[in-house]
């Protein structure tokens, strides 16, 4: 397979894009993720390393934040004298001596999870070097961070002098949450830091060792955050040096004395030298891809789009830790401040469920090991049962800022999601639900899955209101947030008759297959004869807005009495139409920000309704949707597809794969977006291939792929079973 088709590359920098280019270029191992910054910084970046787990809360924040960790990066080069540097006009850097970069090139490996920058460098004194910049972060062991450069005398014999570095100094844009008094050490050719986060009282240790000829500690300077090691060296014309920069990192989340065991880890890694721990690492790679690869033969952008999108959930998937989740925005950057959202289980945790089931778990059990925190949103609330969070951190509290950021006008917006988005349950249950069908994991269902799926059941017994004869949910937000606390949301009561179907599957299961532990469940949640009587009942009588005559759903009654906006009108455009309209007059509108009543087709397929229906939802709601949310084009290209809408759903599927890539939406300086990420996959193989899961196994039913491309292959993991499925374009 072309090796183009594994790399992302950019050709020449651009500082425009450069906060773009740091996110997509993130590298990581499940247990921390490292933004694509330069070894030797550059204006206005932003280094960051988000550690699973580590959250905080700092003075004056509205919520806590995962906390960006001490960077690892630094190594900053001068080239007989001529500080190296990514200059350009822009570039503030510029100062004398200047030199002059004469060719740039960085590659992100998708096969292997290693970011390579190669850049062609001429000295003030004249002569060149080319310098090559590789680094990963190790998957085999997620302690071990590697950096390796090269640098080739081209031209002449330059005196080099590298010096790397630790730097403590980070903030989140600005706030600080590691207290000052952090352990600094230099002993011998190593330098460490050891912090500890002001609120929560993590601590961390770092600790990095320079590998080449003579290493030197730097005497200690005003920036004692910043422990470094120097080195010089002449490098003879058509000769190399190469420099190795090992660090290993550990938090009190992983052991007792993260400081003392990032110097032995450093040492064992050390011993072990980069080629092996290099070599270790691409192995472990390869068993990644080997489980979760999906080729696309005839379509060389979108296969490389999706390799790159499978790439950033497989960097940021917790391997070894039943306690972190995914945030929003992946380990990529500080965009929702590490916030664990729906966006998890609906969206990045499917490829996972399909490819690494061991993942997956761990997803699930750190909503298991949080359920305390959604017992006590819902007793809080009135409720009974379980509500899990709308944003959820490290203590599976609801952490969903009640109030914006300042507008431009100075004030702020309240959130309404925290208090009335809860749908947040039900899809965590589809989640537990999911997983269990395609892995037979009988033990996790029994031990930590029936029971999220029924004390969630238990909130919404306890929180429909039973008007009329039927069952309502009032004050509600569906996954279309520009319409908040309305009434009957189409999406949140079908998704509620849903969950209350499987809640009594699970028990009747439970009952034949573990009845020691449904007797337990039954007495542990009370799960009187009533209540479920109530559930079936719900099933019956909840109200599901539709319109006979039209034959569709009704996203909310009242929607279709607002103001029309023909979105399609509002084209081209990079911003969302709400954000043209402005908040308080799309409120009032039929603009819906994403999949909604979609959404629901999406997950519930033919159990929707007929053809006929679905096709009539589309043609209704597509035209209303502005994907103000980068979740939603995913989920059109899915079900566009099974309704055989082949060139939409191709253009949201184009769309969906490239909102990182390309920056759709303008926001990627943030971070990645990881429901979009996940979402592409589901598109691929429920949407086009017609991956199905039956009574007897995955199975493919009316596959339907864009008129381009020739086939797709990929294999899913059914009961501990891989099967593999090519899936065919008529010719
Ligand atoms: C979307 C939500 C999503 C959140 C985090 C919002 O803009 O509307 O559905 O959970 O972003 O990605």
């Amino acid at each position: 397979m072309p090796k183009r088709l594994w790399s992302v590359i950019e050709r020449s920098f651009h500082p425009d894009k450069q906060l773009h280019h740091e996110t997509i270029f993130t590298i990581g191992n499940g247990y921390l993720g490292t933004r694509g910054t330069f070894e030797e910084g550059f204006a206005q970046d932003s280094p960051s390393t988000l550690v699973h787990g580590i959250y905080d809360h700092a003075p004056g924040m509205l919520v806590p934040e995962l906390v960006n960790a001490p960077n690892w990066l630094p190594i900053r080069i001068t080239v007989d004298g001529t500080p190296f540097r990514i200059i350009t006009k822009t570039s503030d850097f510029m100062r004398p001596p200047e030199g002059h970069v004469l060719g740039f090139e960085r590659v992100l490996e998708l096969d292997r999870g290693v970011l390579t920058r190669d850049v062609l460098f001429r000295a003030a004194s004249g002569n060149i070097v080319r310098l090559i910049f590789e680094r990963f972060a190790s998957l085999h062991n997620q302690h071990i961070l590697a950096q390796r450069v090269r640098i080739i005398a081209v031209e002449g014999s330059p005196v080099i002098e590298l010096e790397s570095a630790l730097d403590g100094s980070v903030t989140n844009a600005g706030v600080a949450h590691w207290a000052q008094d952090m352990h600094v050490l230099t002993d011998g050719d190593v330098i460490a830091l050891g912090a500890r986060t002001q609120q929560s009282a993590y601590t961390l240790g770092i600790a990095s060792q320079l590998i080449c000829a003579h290493p030197m500690p730097v005497p200690e300077t005003d920036d004692r955050l910043k422990p470094a090691m120097r080195t010089v060296v002449q490098i003879q014309p058509q000769t190399e040096a190469v420099f190795d920069k090992l660090t290993t990192i550990f938090t009190s989340r992983d052991v007792a004395a993260p400081l003392e065991t990032a110097l032995s880890a450093l040492e064992a890694a050390a011993h072990s030298g980069y080629d092996r721990l290099y070599a270790d690492h691409a192995a472990e790679w390869k068993k990644y891809w080997d489980s979760s690869d999906v080729v696309i033969e005839g379509d060389d952008e979108c296969q490389l789009a999706v390799r790159f999108t499978l790439y950033h959930i497989l960097i940021t998937a917790p391997r070894h830790d039943e306690n972190a989740s995914i945030g929003a925005k992946t380990l990529s950057g500080l965009g929702y401040k590490g916030h664990v959202f729906w966006d998890t289980e609906l969206f990045a945790l499917p490829p996972l469920t399909l490819t690494q089931p061991r993942l997956a778990r761990n997803l699930l059990m750190y909503r298991y090991n949080r359920i305390e925190g959604a017992r006590h949103k819902a007793q809080a609330n009135g409720y009974e049962g379980a509500m899990f969070p709308w944003e959820s951190t490290d203590t599976g509290e609801e952490t969903t800022p009640q109030w914006s950021d300042v507008q431009p006008d100075g004030s702020r917006i309240r959130i309404w999601t925290g208090d009335t988005e809860q749908h947040i349950s039900t899809d965590i249950a589809y989640g537990v639900w999911q997983y269990w069908r395609w892995t037979g994991d009988d033990d996790f269902f029994v031990q930590h899955g029936a029971e999220m799926i029924l004390d969630t059941a238990v909130f919404w017994g306890s929180r429909v209101e039973h008007i009329n004869g039927r069952y309502e949910l009032s004050q509600q937000i569906g996954p279309d947030e520009y319409h908040e606390n309305i009434d009957n949301s189409v999406f949140t009561n079908r998704m509620v008759v849903w969950h209350m179907q499987i809640a009594l599957r699970t028990l009747d299961w439970l009952k034949v297959h573990a009845p020691a532990d449904h007797d337990r469940l039954v007495a542990q949640l009370n799960l009187t004869p009533e209540r479920l009587a109530k559930w079936a009942d719900i099933i019956d009588r909840m109200y599901i807005p539709f319109d006979q005559e039209k034959q569709i759903h009704i996203q909310f009654p009242g929607f279709f009495e607002m103001e029309y906006i023909p979105v399609p009108d509002y084209t081209p455009r990079t911003s969302s139409v709400q954000a043209i309209l402005g908040h308080a007059r799309s409120i009032q509108t039929q603009v819906i920000k994403q999949a909604d009543v979609v959404m629901m087709m999406a997950l519930l397929g033919d159990a929707v309704g007929s053809h006929e229906v679905m096709v009539n939802n589309w043609n209704t709601y597509y035209p209303r949707t502005d994907h103000g949310s980068s979740l939603s084009p995913a989920m059109h290209a899915w079900v566009g597809a099974r309704l055989g809408l082949m060139e939409e759903a191709y253009d949201m599927f184009h769309h969906a794969a490239h909102i990182d890539l390309h920056d759709n939406k303008g926001n990627v300086r943030d971070g990645m977006h990881a429901a979009a990420c996940g979402g592409v996959y589901q598109a691929l193989l429920f949407g086009f291939c017609g991956l199905q899961l039956g009574d007897d196994g995955p199975k493919i039913v009316e596959p339907r792929l864009p008129e381009h491309w020739k086939q797709v292959s990929f294999g899913v993991y059914y009961r501990g079973k891989r099967h593999t499925f090519v899936v065919k374009n008529p010719v």
